[in-house]
């Protein structure tokens, strides 16, 4: 999973499955346009073209986004391909002819053309993203918010899906933020071992201590393209209000 739109160290975890014979699934539903320099292909590669076949997700808010819903599925693999054409499509072979069990997950014509418009402006809205975050970096670089700012290896070039920084006092600061009008997302509260949906798997708190440290402390700061300098100043100058708050009450 290319997380918050920066992508996974894939050498390995390609190395890995060709050793054991596995097939490599990416979501890229997060990183349209993100790339990652393969040191073992001496290039930079793009999300979701690395794997056996990776996923990707328009939902309305994604760096491309439709107005519902709407994903899609790529792959070098030609069989996969026409299996997935006809999964998404009732299992049809062709009109009325069912070679599999499917069901409807067709792309609407009219999510399709919004969506063929947006592509046209992708590069330049994850360069806004890449400028905010710079932006952010920078503001934040002097200490005084006391949070901990997104990690950017040398091999990544992510497109900032969300800019989340890590704090130990993150629900008072997003409650602090919240009051100054400032809203801010958390990407994501619960890991995977403790959602209730996969309590049959038997995790209990614990078993993954840096997960669940994760979830404790990280904060989706405001992200998005045309986010002004100024704006960006307002939310760190409130970053930066509340650890001065918080240092002088302890
Ligand atoms: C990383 C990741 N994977 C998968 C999904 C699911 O995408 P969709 O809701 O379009 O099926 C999302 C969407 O929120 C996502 O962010």
């Amino acid at each position: 999973m290319h997380l918050y739109g920066q992508t996974a160290d894939m050498d390995p975890i390609l190395e890995l499955a060709d050793e054991y014979d596995l097939i490599v699934i990416e979501d890229a539903c997060q990183a349209h346009g993100a790339e990652y320099l393969s040191r073992k292909d001496g290039r930079w590669r793009k999300a979701g073209s690395m794997g056996h076949a990776a996923v990707f997700s328009f939902y309305p808010g994604k760096n491309l986004g439709a107005c519902g819903e709407a994903g899609a599925i790529t792959t070098h693999d030609e069989g996969l391909a026409e299996h997935c054409r006809k999964l998404r499509d009732h299992g049809q072979a062709k009109k009325y002819f069912h070679a599999v069990e499917g069901y409807n997950g067709r792309l609407d014509a009219v999510q399709a053309g919004i969506l063929r418009s947006k592509l046209r402006y992708l590069a330049k809205w994850n360069e806004q993203r890449r400028e905010c975050a710079r932006v952010y970096d920078e503001l934040l670089a002097d200490g005084a918010a006391a949070v901990t700012v997104p990690h950017v290896p040398a091999w990544s070039k992510p497109v900032y899906h969300l800019y989340v920084v890590r704090t130990g006092s993150r629900d008072d600061l997003q409650r602090h933020l919240a009051d100054a009008g400032i809203g801010t997302g958390i990407h994501y509260p619960v890991p995977l071992h403790l959602q209730l949906a996969y309590a049959r798997s038997g995790w209990n708190r614990g078993d993954f201590p840096v997960s669940e440290e994760a979830a404790a402390e990280i904060l989706s700061l405001p992200m998005f393209p045309g986010l002004c300098p100024g704006s960006q100043r307002r939310v760190v100058d409130a970053i930066s209000a509340f650890a001065s708050l918080r240092s002088a009450t302890r």
